[in-house]
């Protein structure tokens, strides 16, 4: 058989395996986000990923070099921009992350880690398409190119975060309005405040 008969045969093989598993994926699962990628499909997802990343990009060097105050500031900055998805120790099980297709993965594990600084930079700042993985570049609250580096240092922290380090970042993650008036109270009470009194967001002022 002639090489380029032979490949042509490889190649139709290997794409009619792909319809198969997508097909599979889709008759068992639908459109469903609440599913889980078939480990087939998230080796796919990776390489195209890790092609479609500029060599430039992948190779590129942390500029900051690791800082107990910048990986602070990026440690409280996870908390606010990442943690609703990734939640704050980077395991990915969050009410958010668990309802994504595919969900974030647990960043603490080799196939995070192994990453590049250039590619944890480059998938910050860009994000995944077709995921639930925002581009952070220019986006409100997030401070340029820098904190990204910061963060990306961070990501390297994750594996050995401590719960003294977590527990600070609860502080720091989103809350919604209750939450809010609910610790004003708690501080309030702990303060030695006069007891009923409403916390600040209730109160209405009349001038
Ligand atoms: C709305 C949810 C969401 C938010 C917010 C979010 N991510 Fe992600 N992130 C994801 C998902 C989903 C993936 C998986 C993408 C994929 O499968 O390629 C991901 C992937 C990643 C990856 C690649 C990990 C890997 O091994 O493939 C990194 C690094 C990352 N996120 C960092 C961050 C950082 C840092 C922030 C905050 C600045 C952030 N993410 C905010 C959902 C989110």
């Amino acid at each position: 058989m002639k090489r380029r008969t032979l490949l042509i045969i490889i190649v139709a093989a290997a794409l009619f395996g792909l319809v198969v598993a997508v097909a599979a994926s889709f008759l068992h699962d639908g459109l469903s986000s609440r599913a889980t990628p078939t480990k087939f499909e998230i080796m796919l997802a990776r390489n195209a990923r890790h092609l479609a990343t500029p060599a430039s990009a992948r190779l590129a060097q942390n500029p900051l070099l690791v800082s107990a105050e910048d990986l602070r500031d990026a440690r409280l900055h996870f908390a606010d921009h990442c943690a609703i998805c990734h939640a704050n120790n980077g395991g990915g099980q969050t009410m958010i992350g668990g309802g994504l297709y595919p969900k974030p993965p647990d960043l603490r594990l080799p196939e995070t880690q192994n990453l590049t600084d250039g590619e944890l930079f480059w998938i910050i700042e860009n994000g995944v398409r077709f995921t639930g993985m925002p581009a952070f570049s220019n986006s409100g609250g997030h401070g340029g190119m820098l904190d990204s580096w910061k963060l990306v240092h961070f990501i390297r922290h994750l594996p050995h975060l401590t719960a003294t380090e977590r527990i600070e970042m609860e502080r720091y993650n989103p809350k919604g309005p209750d939450e809010r008036a609910e610790e004003q109270q708690e501080n309030d009470f702990l303060s030695g405040a006069a007891p009923g009194r409403k916390p600040e967001s209730q109160v209405h002022h009349q001038e």
